[in-house]
């Protein structure tokens, strides 16, 4: 009890020289068990580092600086041009031999909460495959045996998670044994969170004994990583060379030896892949090239006029649509989270609903936005690094998200994407797929990344052969 004491009265100190003592107004009513969750919560918020965003990001909106200039950026095709075809071999070699040398490691943040999914429990949960439904987490883990089947080197994969789904995320893979990985082999760590704010500026409570709290990002990744250790564990293994995907797109390939490779042929500390925008206004941000920086400028923040842009030849000009597929050097991450030197990333701020109690202690439901949520978001590293350079890659071979319960970028057309590729695959195996009437093959396809990482593995495994498919029913190569 005197514990709780001394902890109230510290935690109320605190509050008063920020102004956000009102977190404290139920204590009255609140059991012990309460006082110590509140109390745990007030100790977890660096007040010292939100507070002075109070004034920029929550009252008031960031000063947007409009730049000079905003040209579309230098970026490698997919597909070498006639002087790059030396390049694209000598990275490729290079890659490979930066995974067989175990300098590389896979990195996935899944610390989001999903809310437009909706779905009950961790995200890499979700079952998504075709043909065995198996989860998002199952399908990376796979690809990472593919990767070291095909190379002969096991590689590490860091999962970033965030306070509310760390647990469940670990029992996932306890519970699946790991999805075939050795249990060594992964590693979790949790984000830190930031609180939500009135417009007003005090923080908000989500219940009389907790603070509204949400994860800070996917850019809180890179503090995350130094705070965990896993930087450390990082440098301490002799990896450099840490390839980012986010939890939600299963077509991406883990680890890819290309993409790895130019970034180290090019000096490049925070390599991306980007996709040509499905249409003038996709919602994914696009890489610039702004007052001569690389950077991703939102889809919510690029000028009407530059969206719509043209070439003389038609085609779009801010073409390099981002899909949060980056290879990113530990050195920067060590350097921007340098507490002695670090440039700081940004912080972005959202409107957004939040539940909360209020002065009578009745949870009130908005219907609409009420509280300003503050996040980073991991592309703003993009022009703190050195040489940073843009992969283009086809949309179809490594790009659908699952975002939506319905709609674009939902289970639907995850799986549909999914299926579309393994045809592809197959068919330039020589396998004849046939057609229904809307042109999709007729039976669920799926190919395994551990069986295959890409259609050249595939090709290579299937030993010039195309194998038979029955389709009466659904095709599973596994
Ligand atoms: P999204 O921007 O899609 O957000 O995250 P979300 O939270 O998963 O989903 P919504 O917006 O609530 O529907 C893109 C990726 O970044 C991760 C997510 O887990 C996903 O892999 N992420 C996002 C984090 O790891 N932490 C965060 O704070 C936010």
């Amino acid at each position: 009890m005197s514990d709780l004491r001394q902890r109230h009265d510290a935690a109320a100190a605190r509050l008063a020289e920020y102004g956000q003592g009102h977190l404290l107004r139920f204590w009255d009513e609140l059991s012990d068990g309460e006082r110590g969750e509140l109390l745990a919560d007030i100790e977890a918020v660096d007040f010292a580092r939100f507070g002075p965003l109070i004034e920029t990001h929550v009252r008031g909106k960031p000063a947007f600086d409009p730049p000079k200039s905003i040209e579309p950026p230098r970026a490698f095709p997919p597909q070498p041009g006639p002087d790059q075809q030396e390049l694209y071999k000598r990275a490729r070699a290079r890659g490979v031999e930066a995974i067989r040398a175990g300098r590389v490691a896979a990195f996935t943040v899944a610390g989001g909460q999903g809310t437009r999914l909706g779905y009950d429990g961790p995200k890499g949960g979700f079952a998504i495959s075709p043909v065995r439904n198996a989860p998002l987490f199952q399908l990376f883990a796979e690809g990472l045996r593919g990767v070291e089947r095909r190379w002969g080197r096991a590689v590490d994969w860091h999962i970033m998670t965030s306070p509310a789904n760390h647990d469940e995320t670990i029992r996932l893979f306890e519970s699946a044994n790991w999805y075939g990985l050795r249990r060594g082999q992964v590693r979790f760590f949790k984000q830190a969170q930031a609180p939500a704010f009135h417009q007003n500026g005090l923080v908000a409570l989500e219940q009389k004994h907790r603070i509204a709290l949400s994860p800070d990002g996917h850019g809180g990744s890179l503090a995350a990583l130094r705070a965990s250790g896993a930087l450390e564990q990082m440098r301490a293994a002799g990896v450099d060379v840490i390839s980012y995907f986010q939890v939600d797109n299963p077509l991406v390939k883990p680890i890819d030896p290309l993409f790895i490779g130019l970034h180290l042929e090019m000096g490049s500390e925070m390599s991306s892949k980007a996709v040509a925008k499905a249409h003038d206004h996709e919602r994914v941000g696009a890489f610039c090239d702004v007052d001569g920086k690389l950077q991703v400028i939102e889809y919510s923040d690029l000028p009407e006029a530059l969206a719509v842009a043209r070439n003389p030849d038609g085609s779009r000009r801010f073409d390099a649509g981002s899909i949060a597929i980056h290879v990113i050097s530990r050195e920067l991450v060590e350097r921007l989270t340098d507490p002695r030197s670090a440039a700081p990333m940004p912080w972005h701020r959202a409107l957004k609903r939040v539940p909360f109690v209020n002065d009578a202690g009745q949870t009130v439901n908005p219907s609409e936005p009420n509280a300003v949520k503050l996040e980073m978001f991991v592309f703003d590293a993009v022009p703190l690094a050195k040489n940073p350079l843009v992969l283009f890659t086809p949309r179809a071979e490594e790009f659908s998200p699952v975002k939506n319960a319905e709609g674009d970028d939902s289970p639907a057309t995850t799986r549909r994407d999914l299926i579309r590729r393994a045809a592809k695959w197959l068919a330039a195996c020589g396998v004849n797929v046939p057609r229904g009437a809307d042109g999709e093959p007729p039976q669920p396809i799926e190919i395994s990344p551990e069986y295959a990482i890409d259609v050249d593995d595939l090709k290579e495994r299937l030993g010039g052969r195309a194998p038979h498919v029955d389709w009466s029913k659904p095709a599973l190569l596994a």
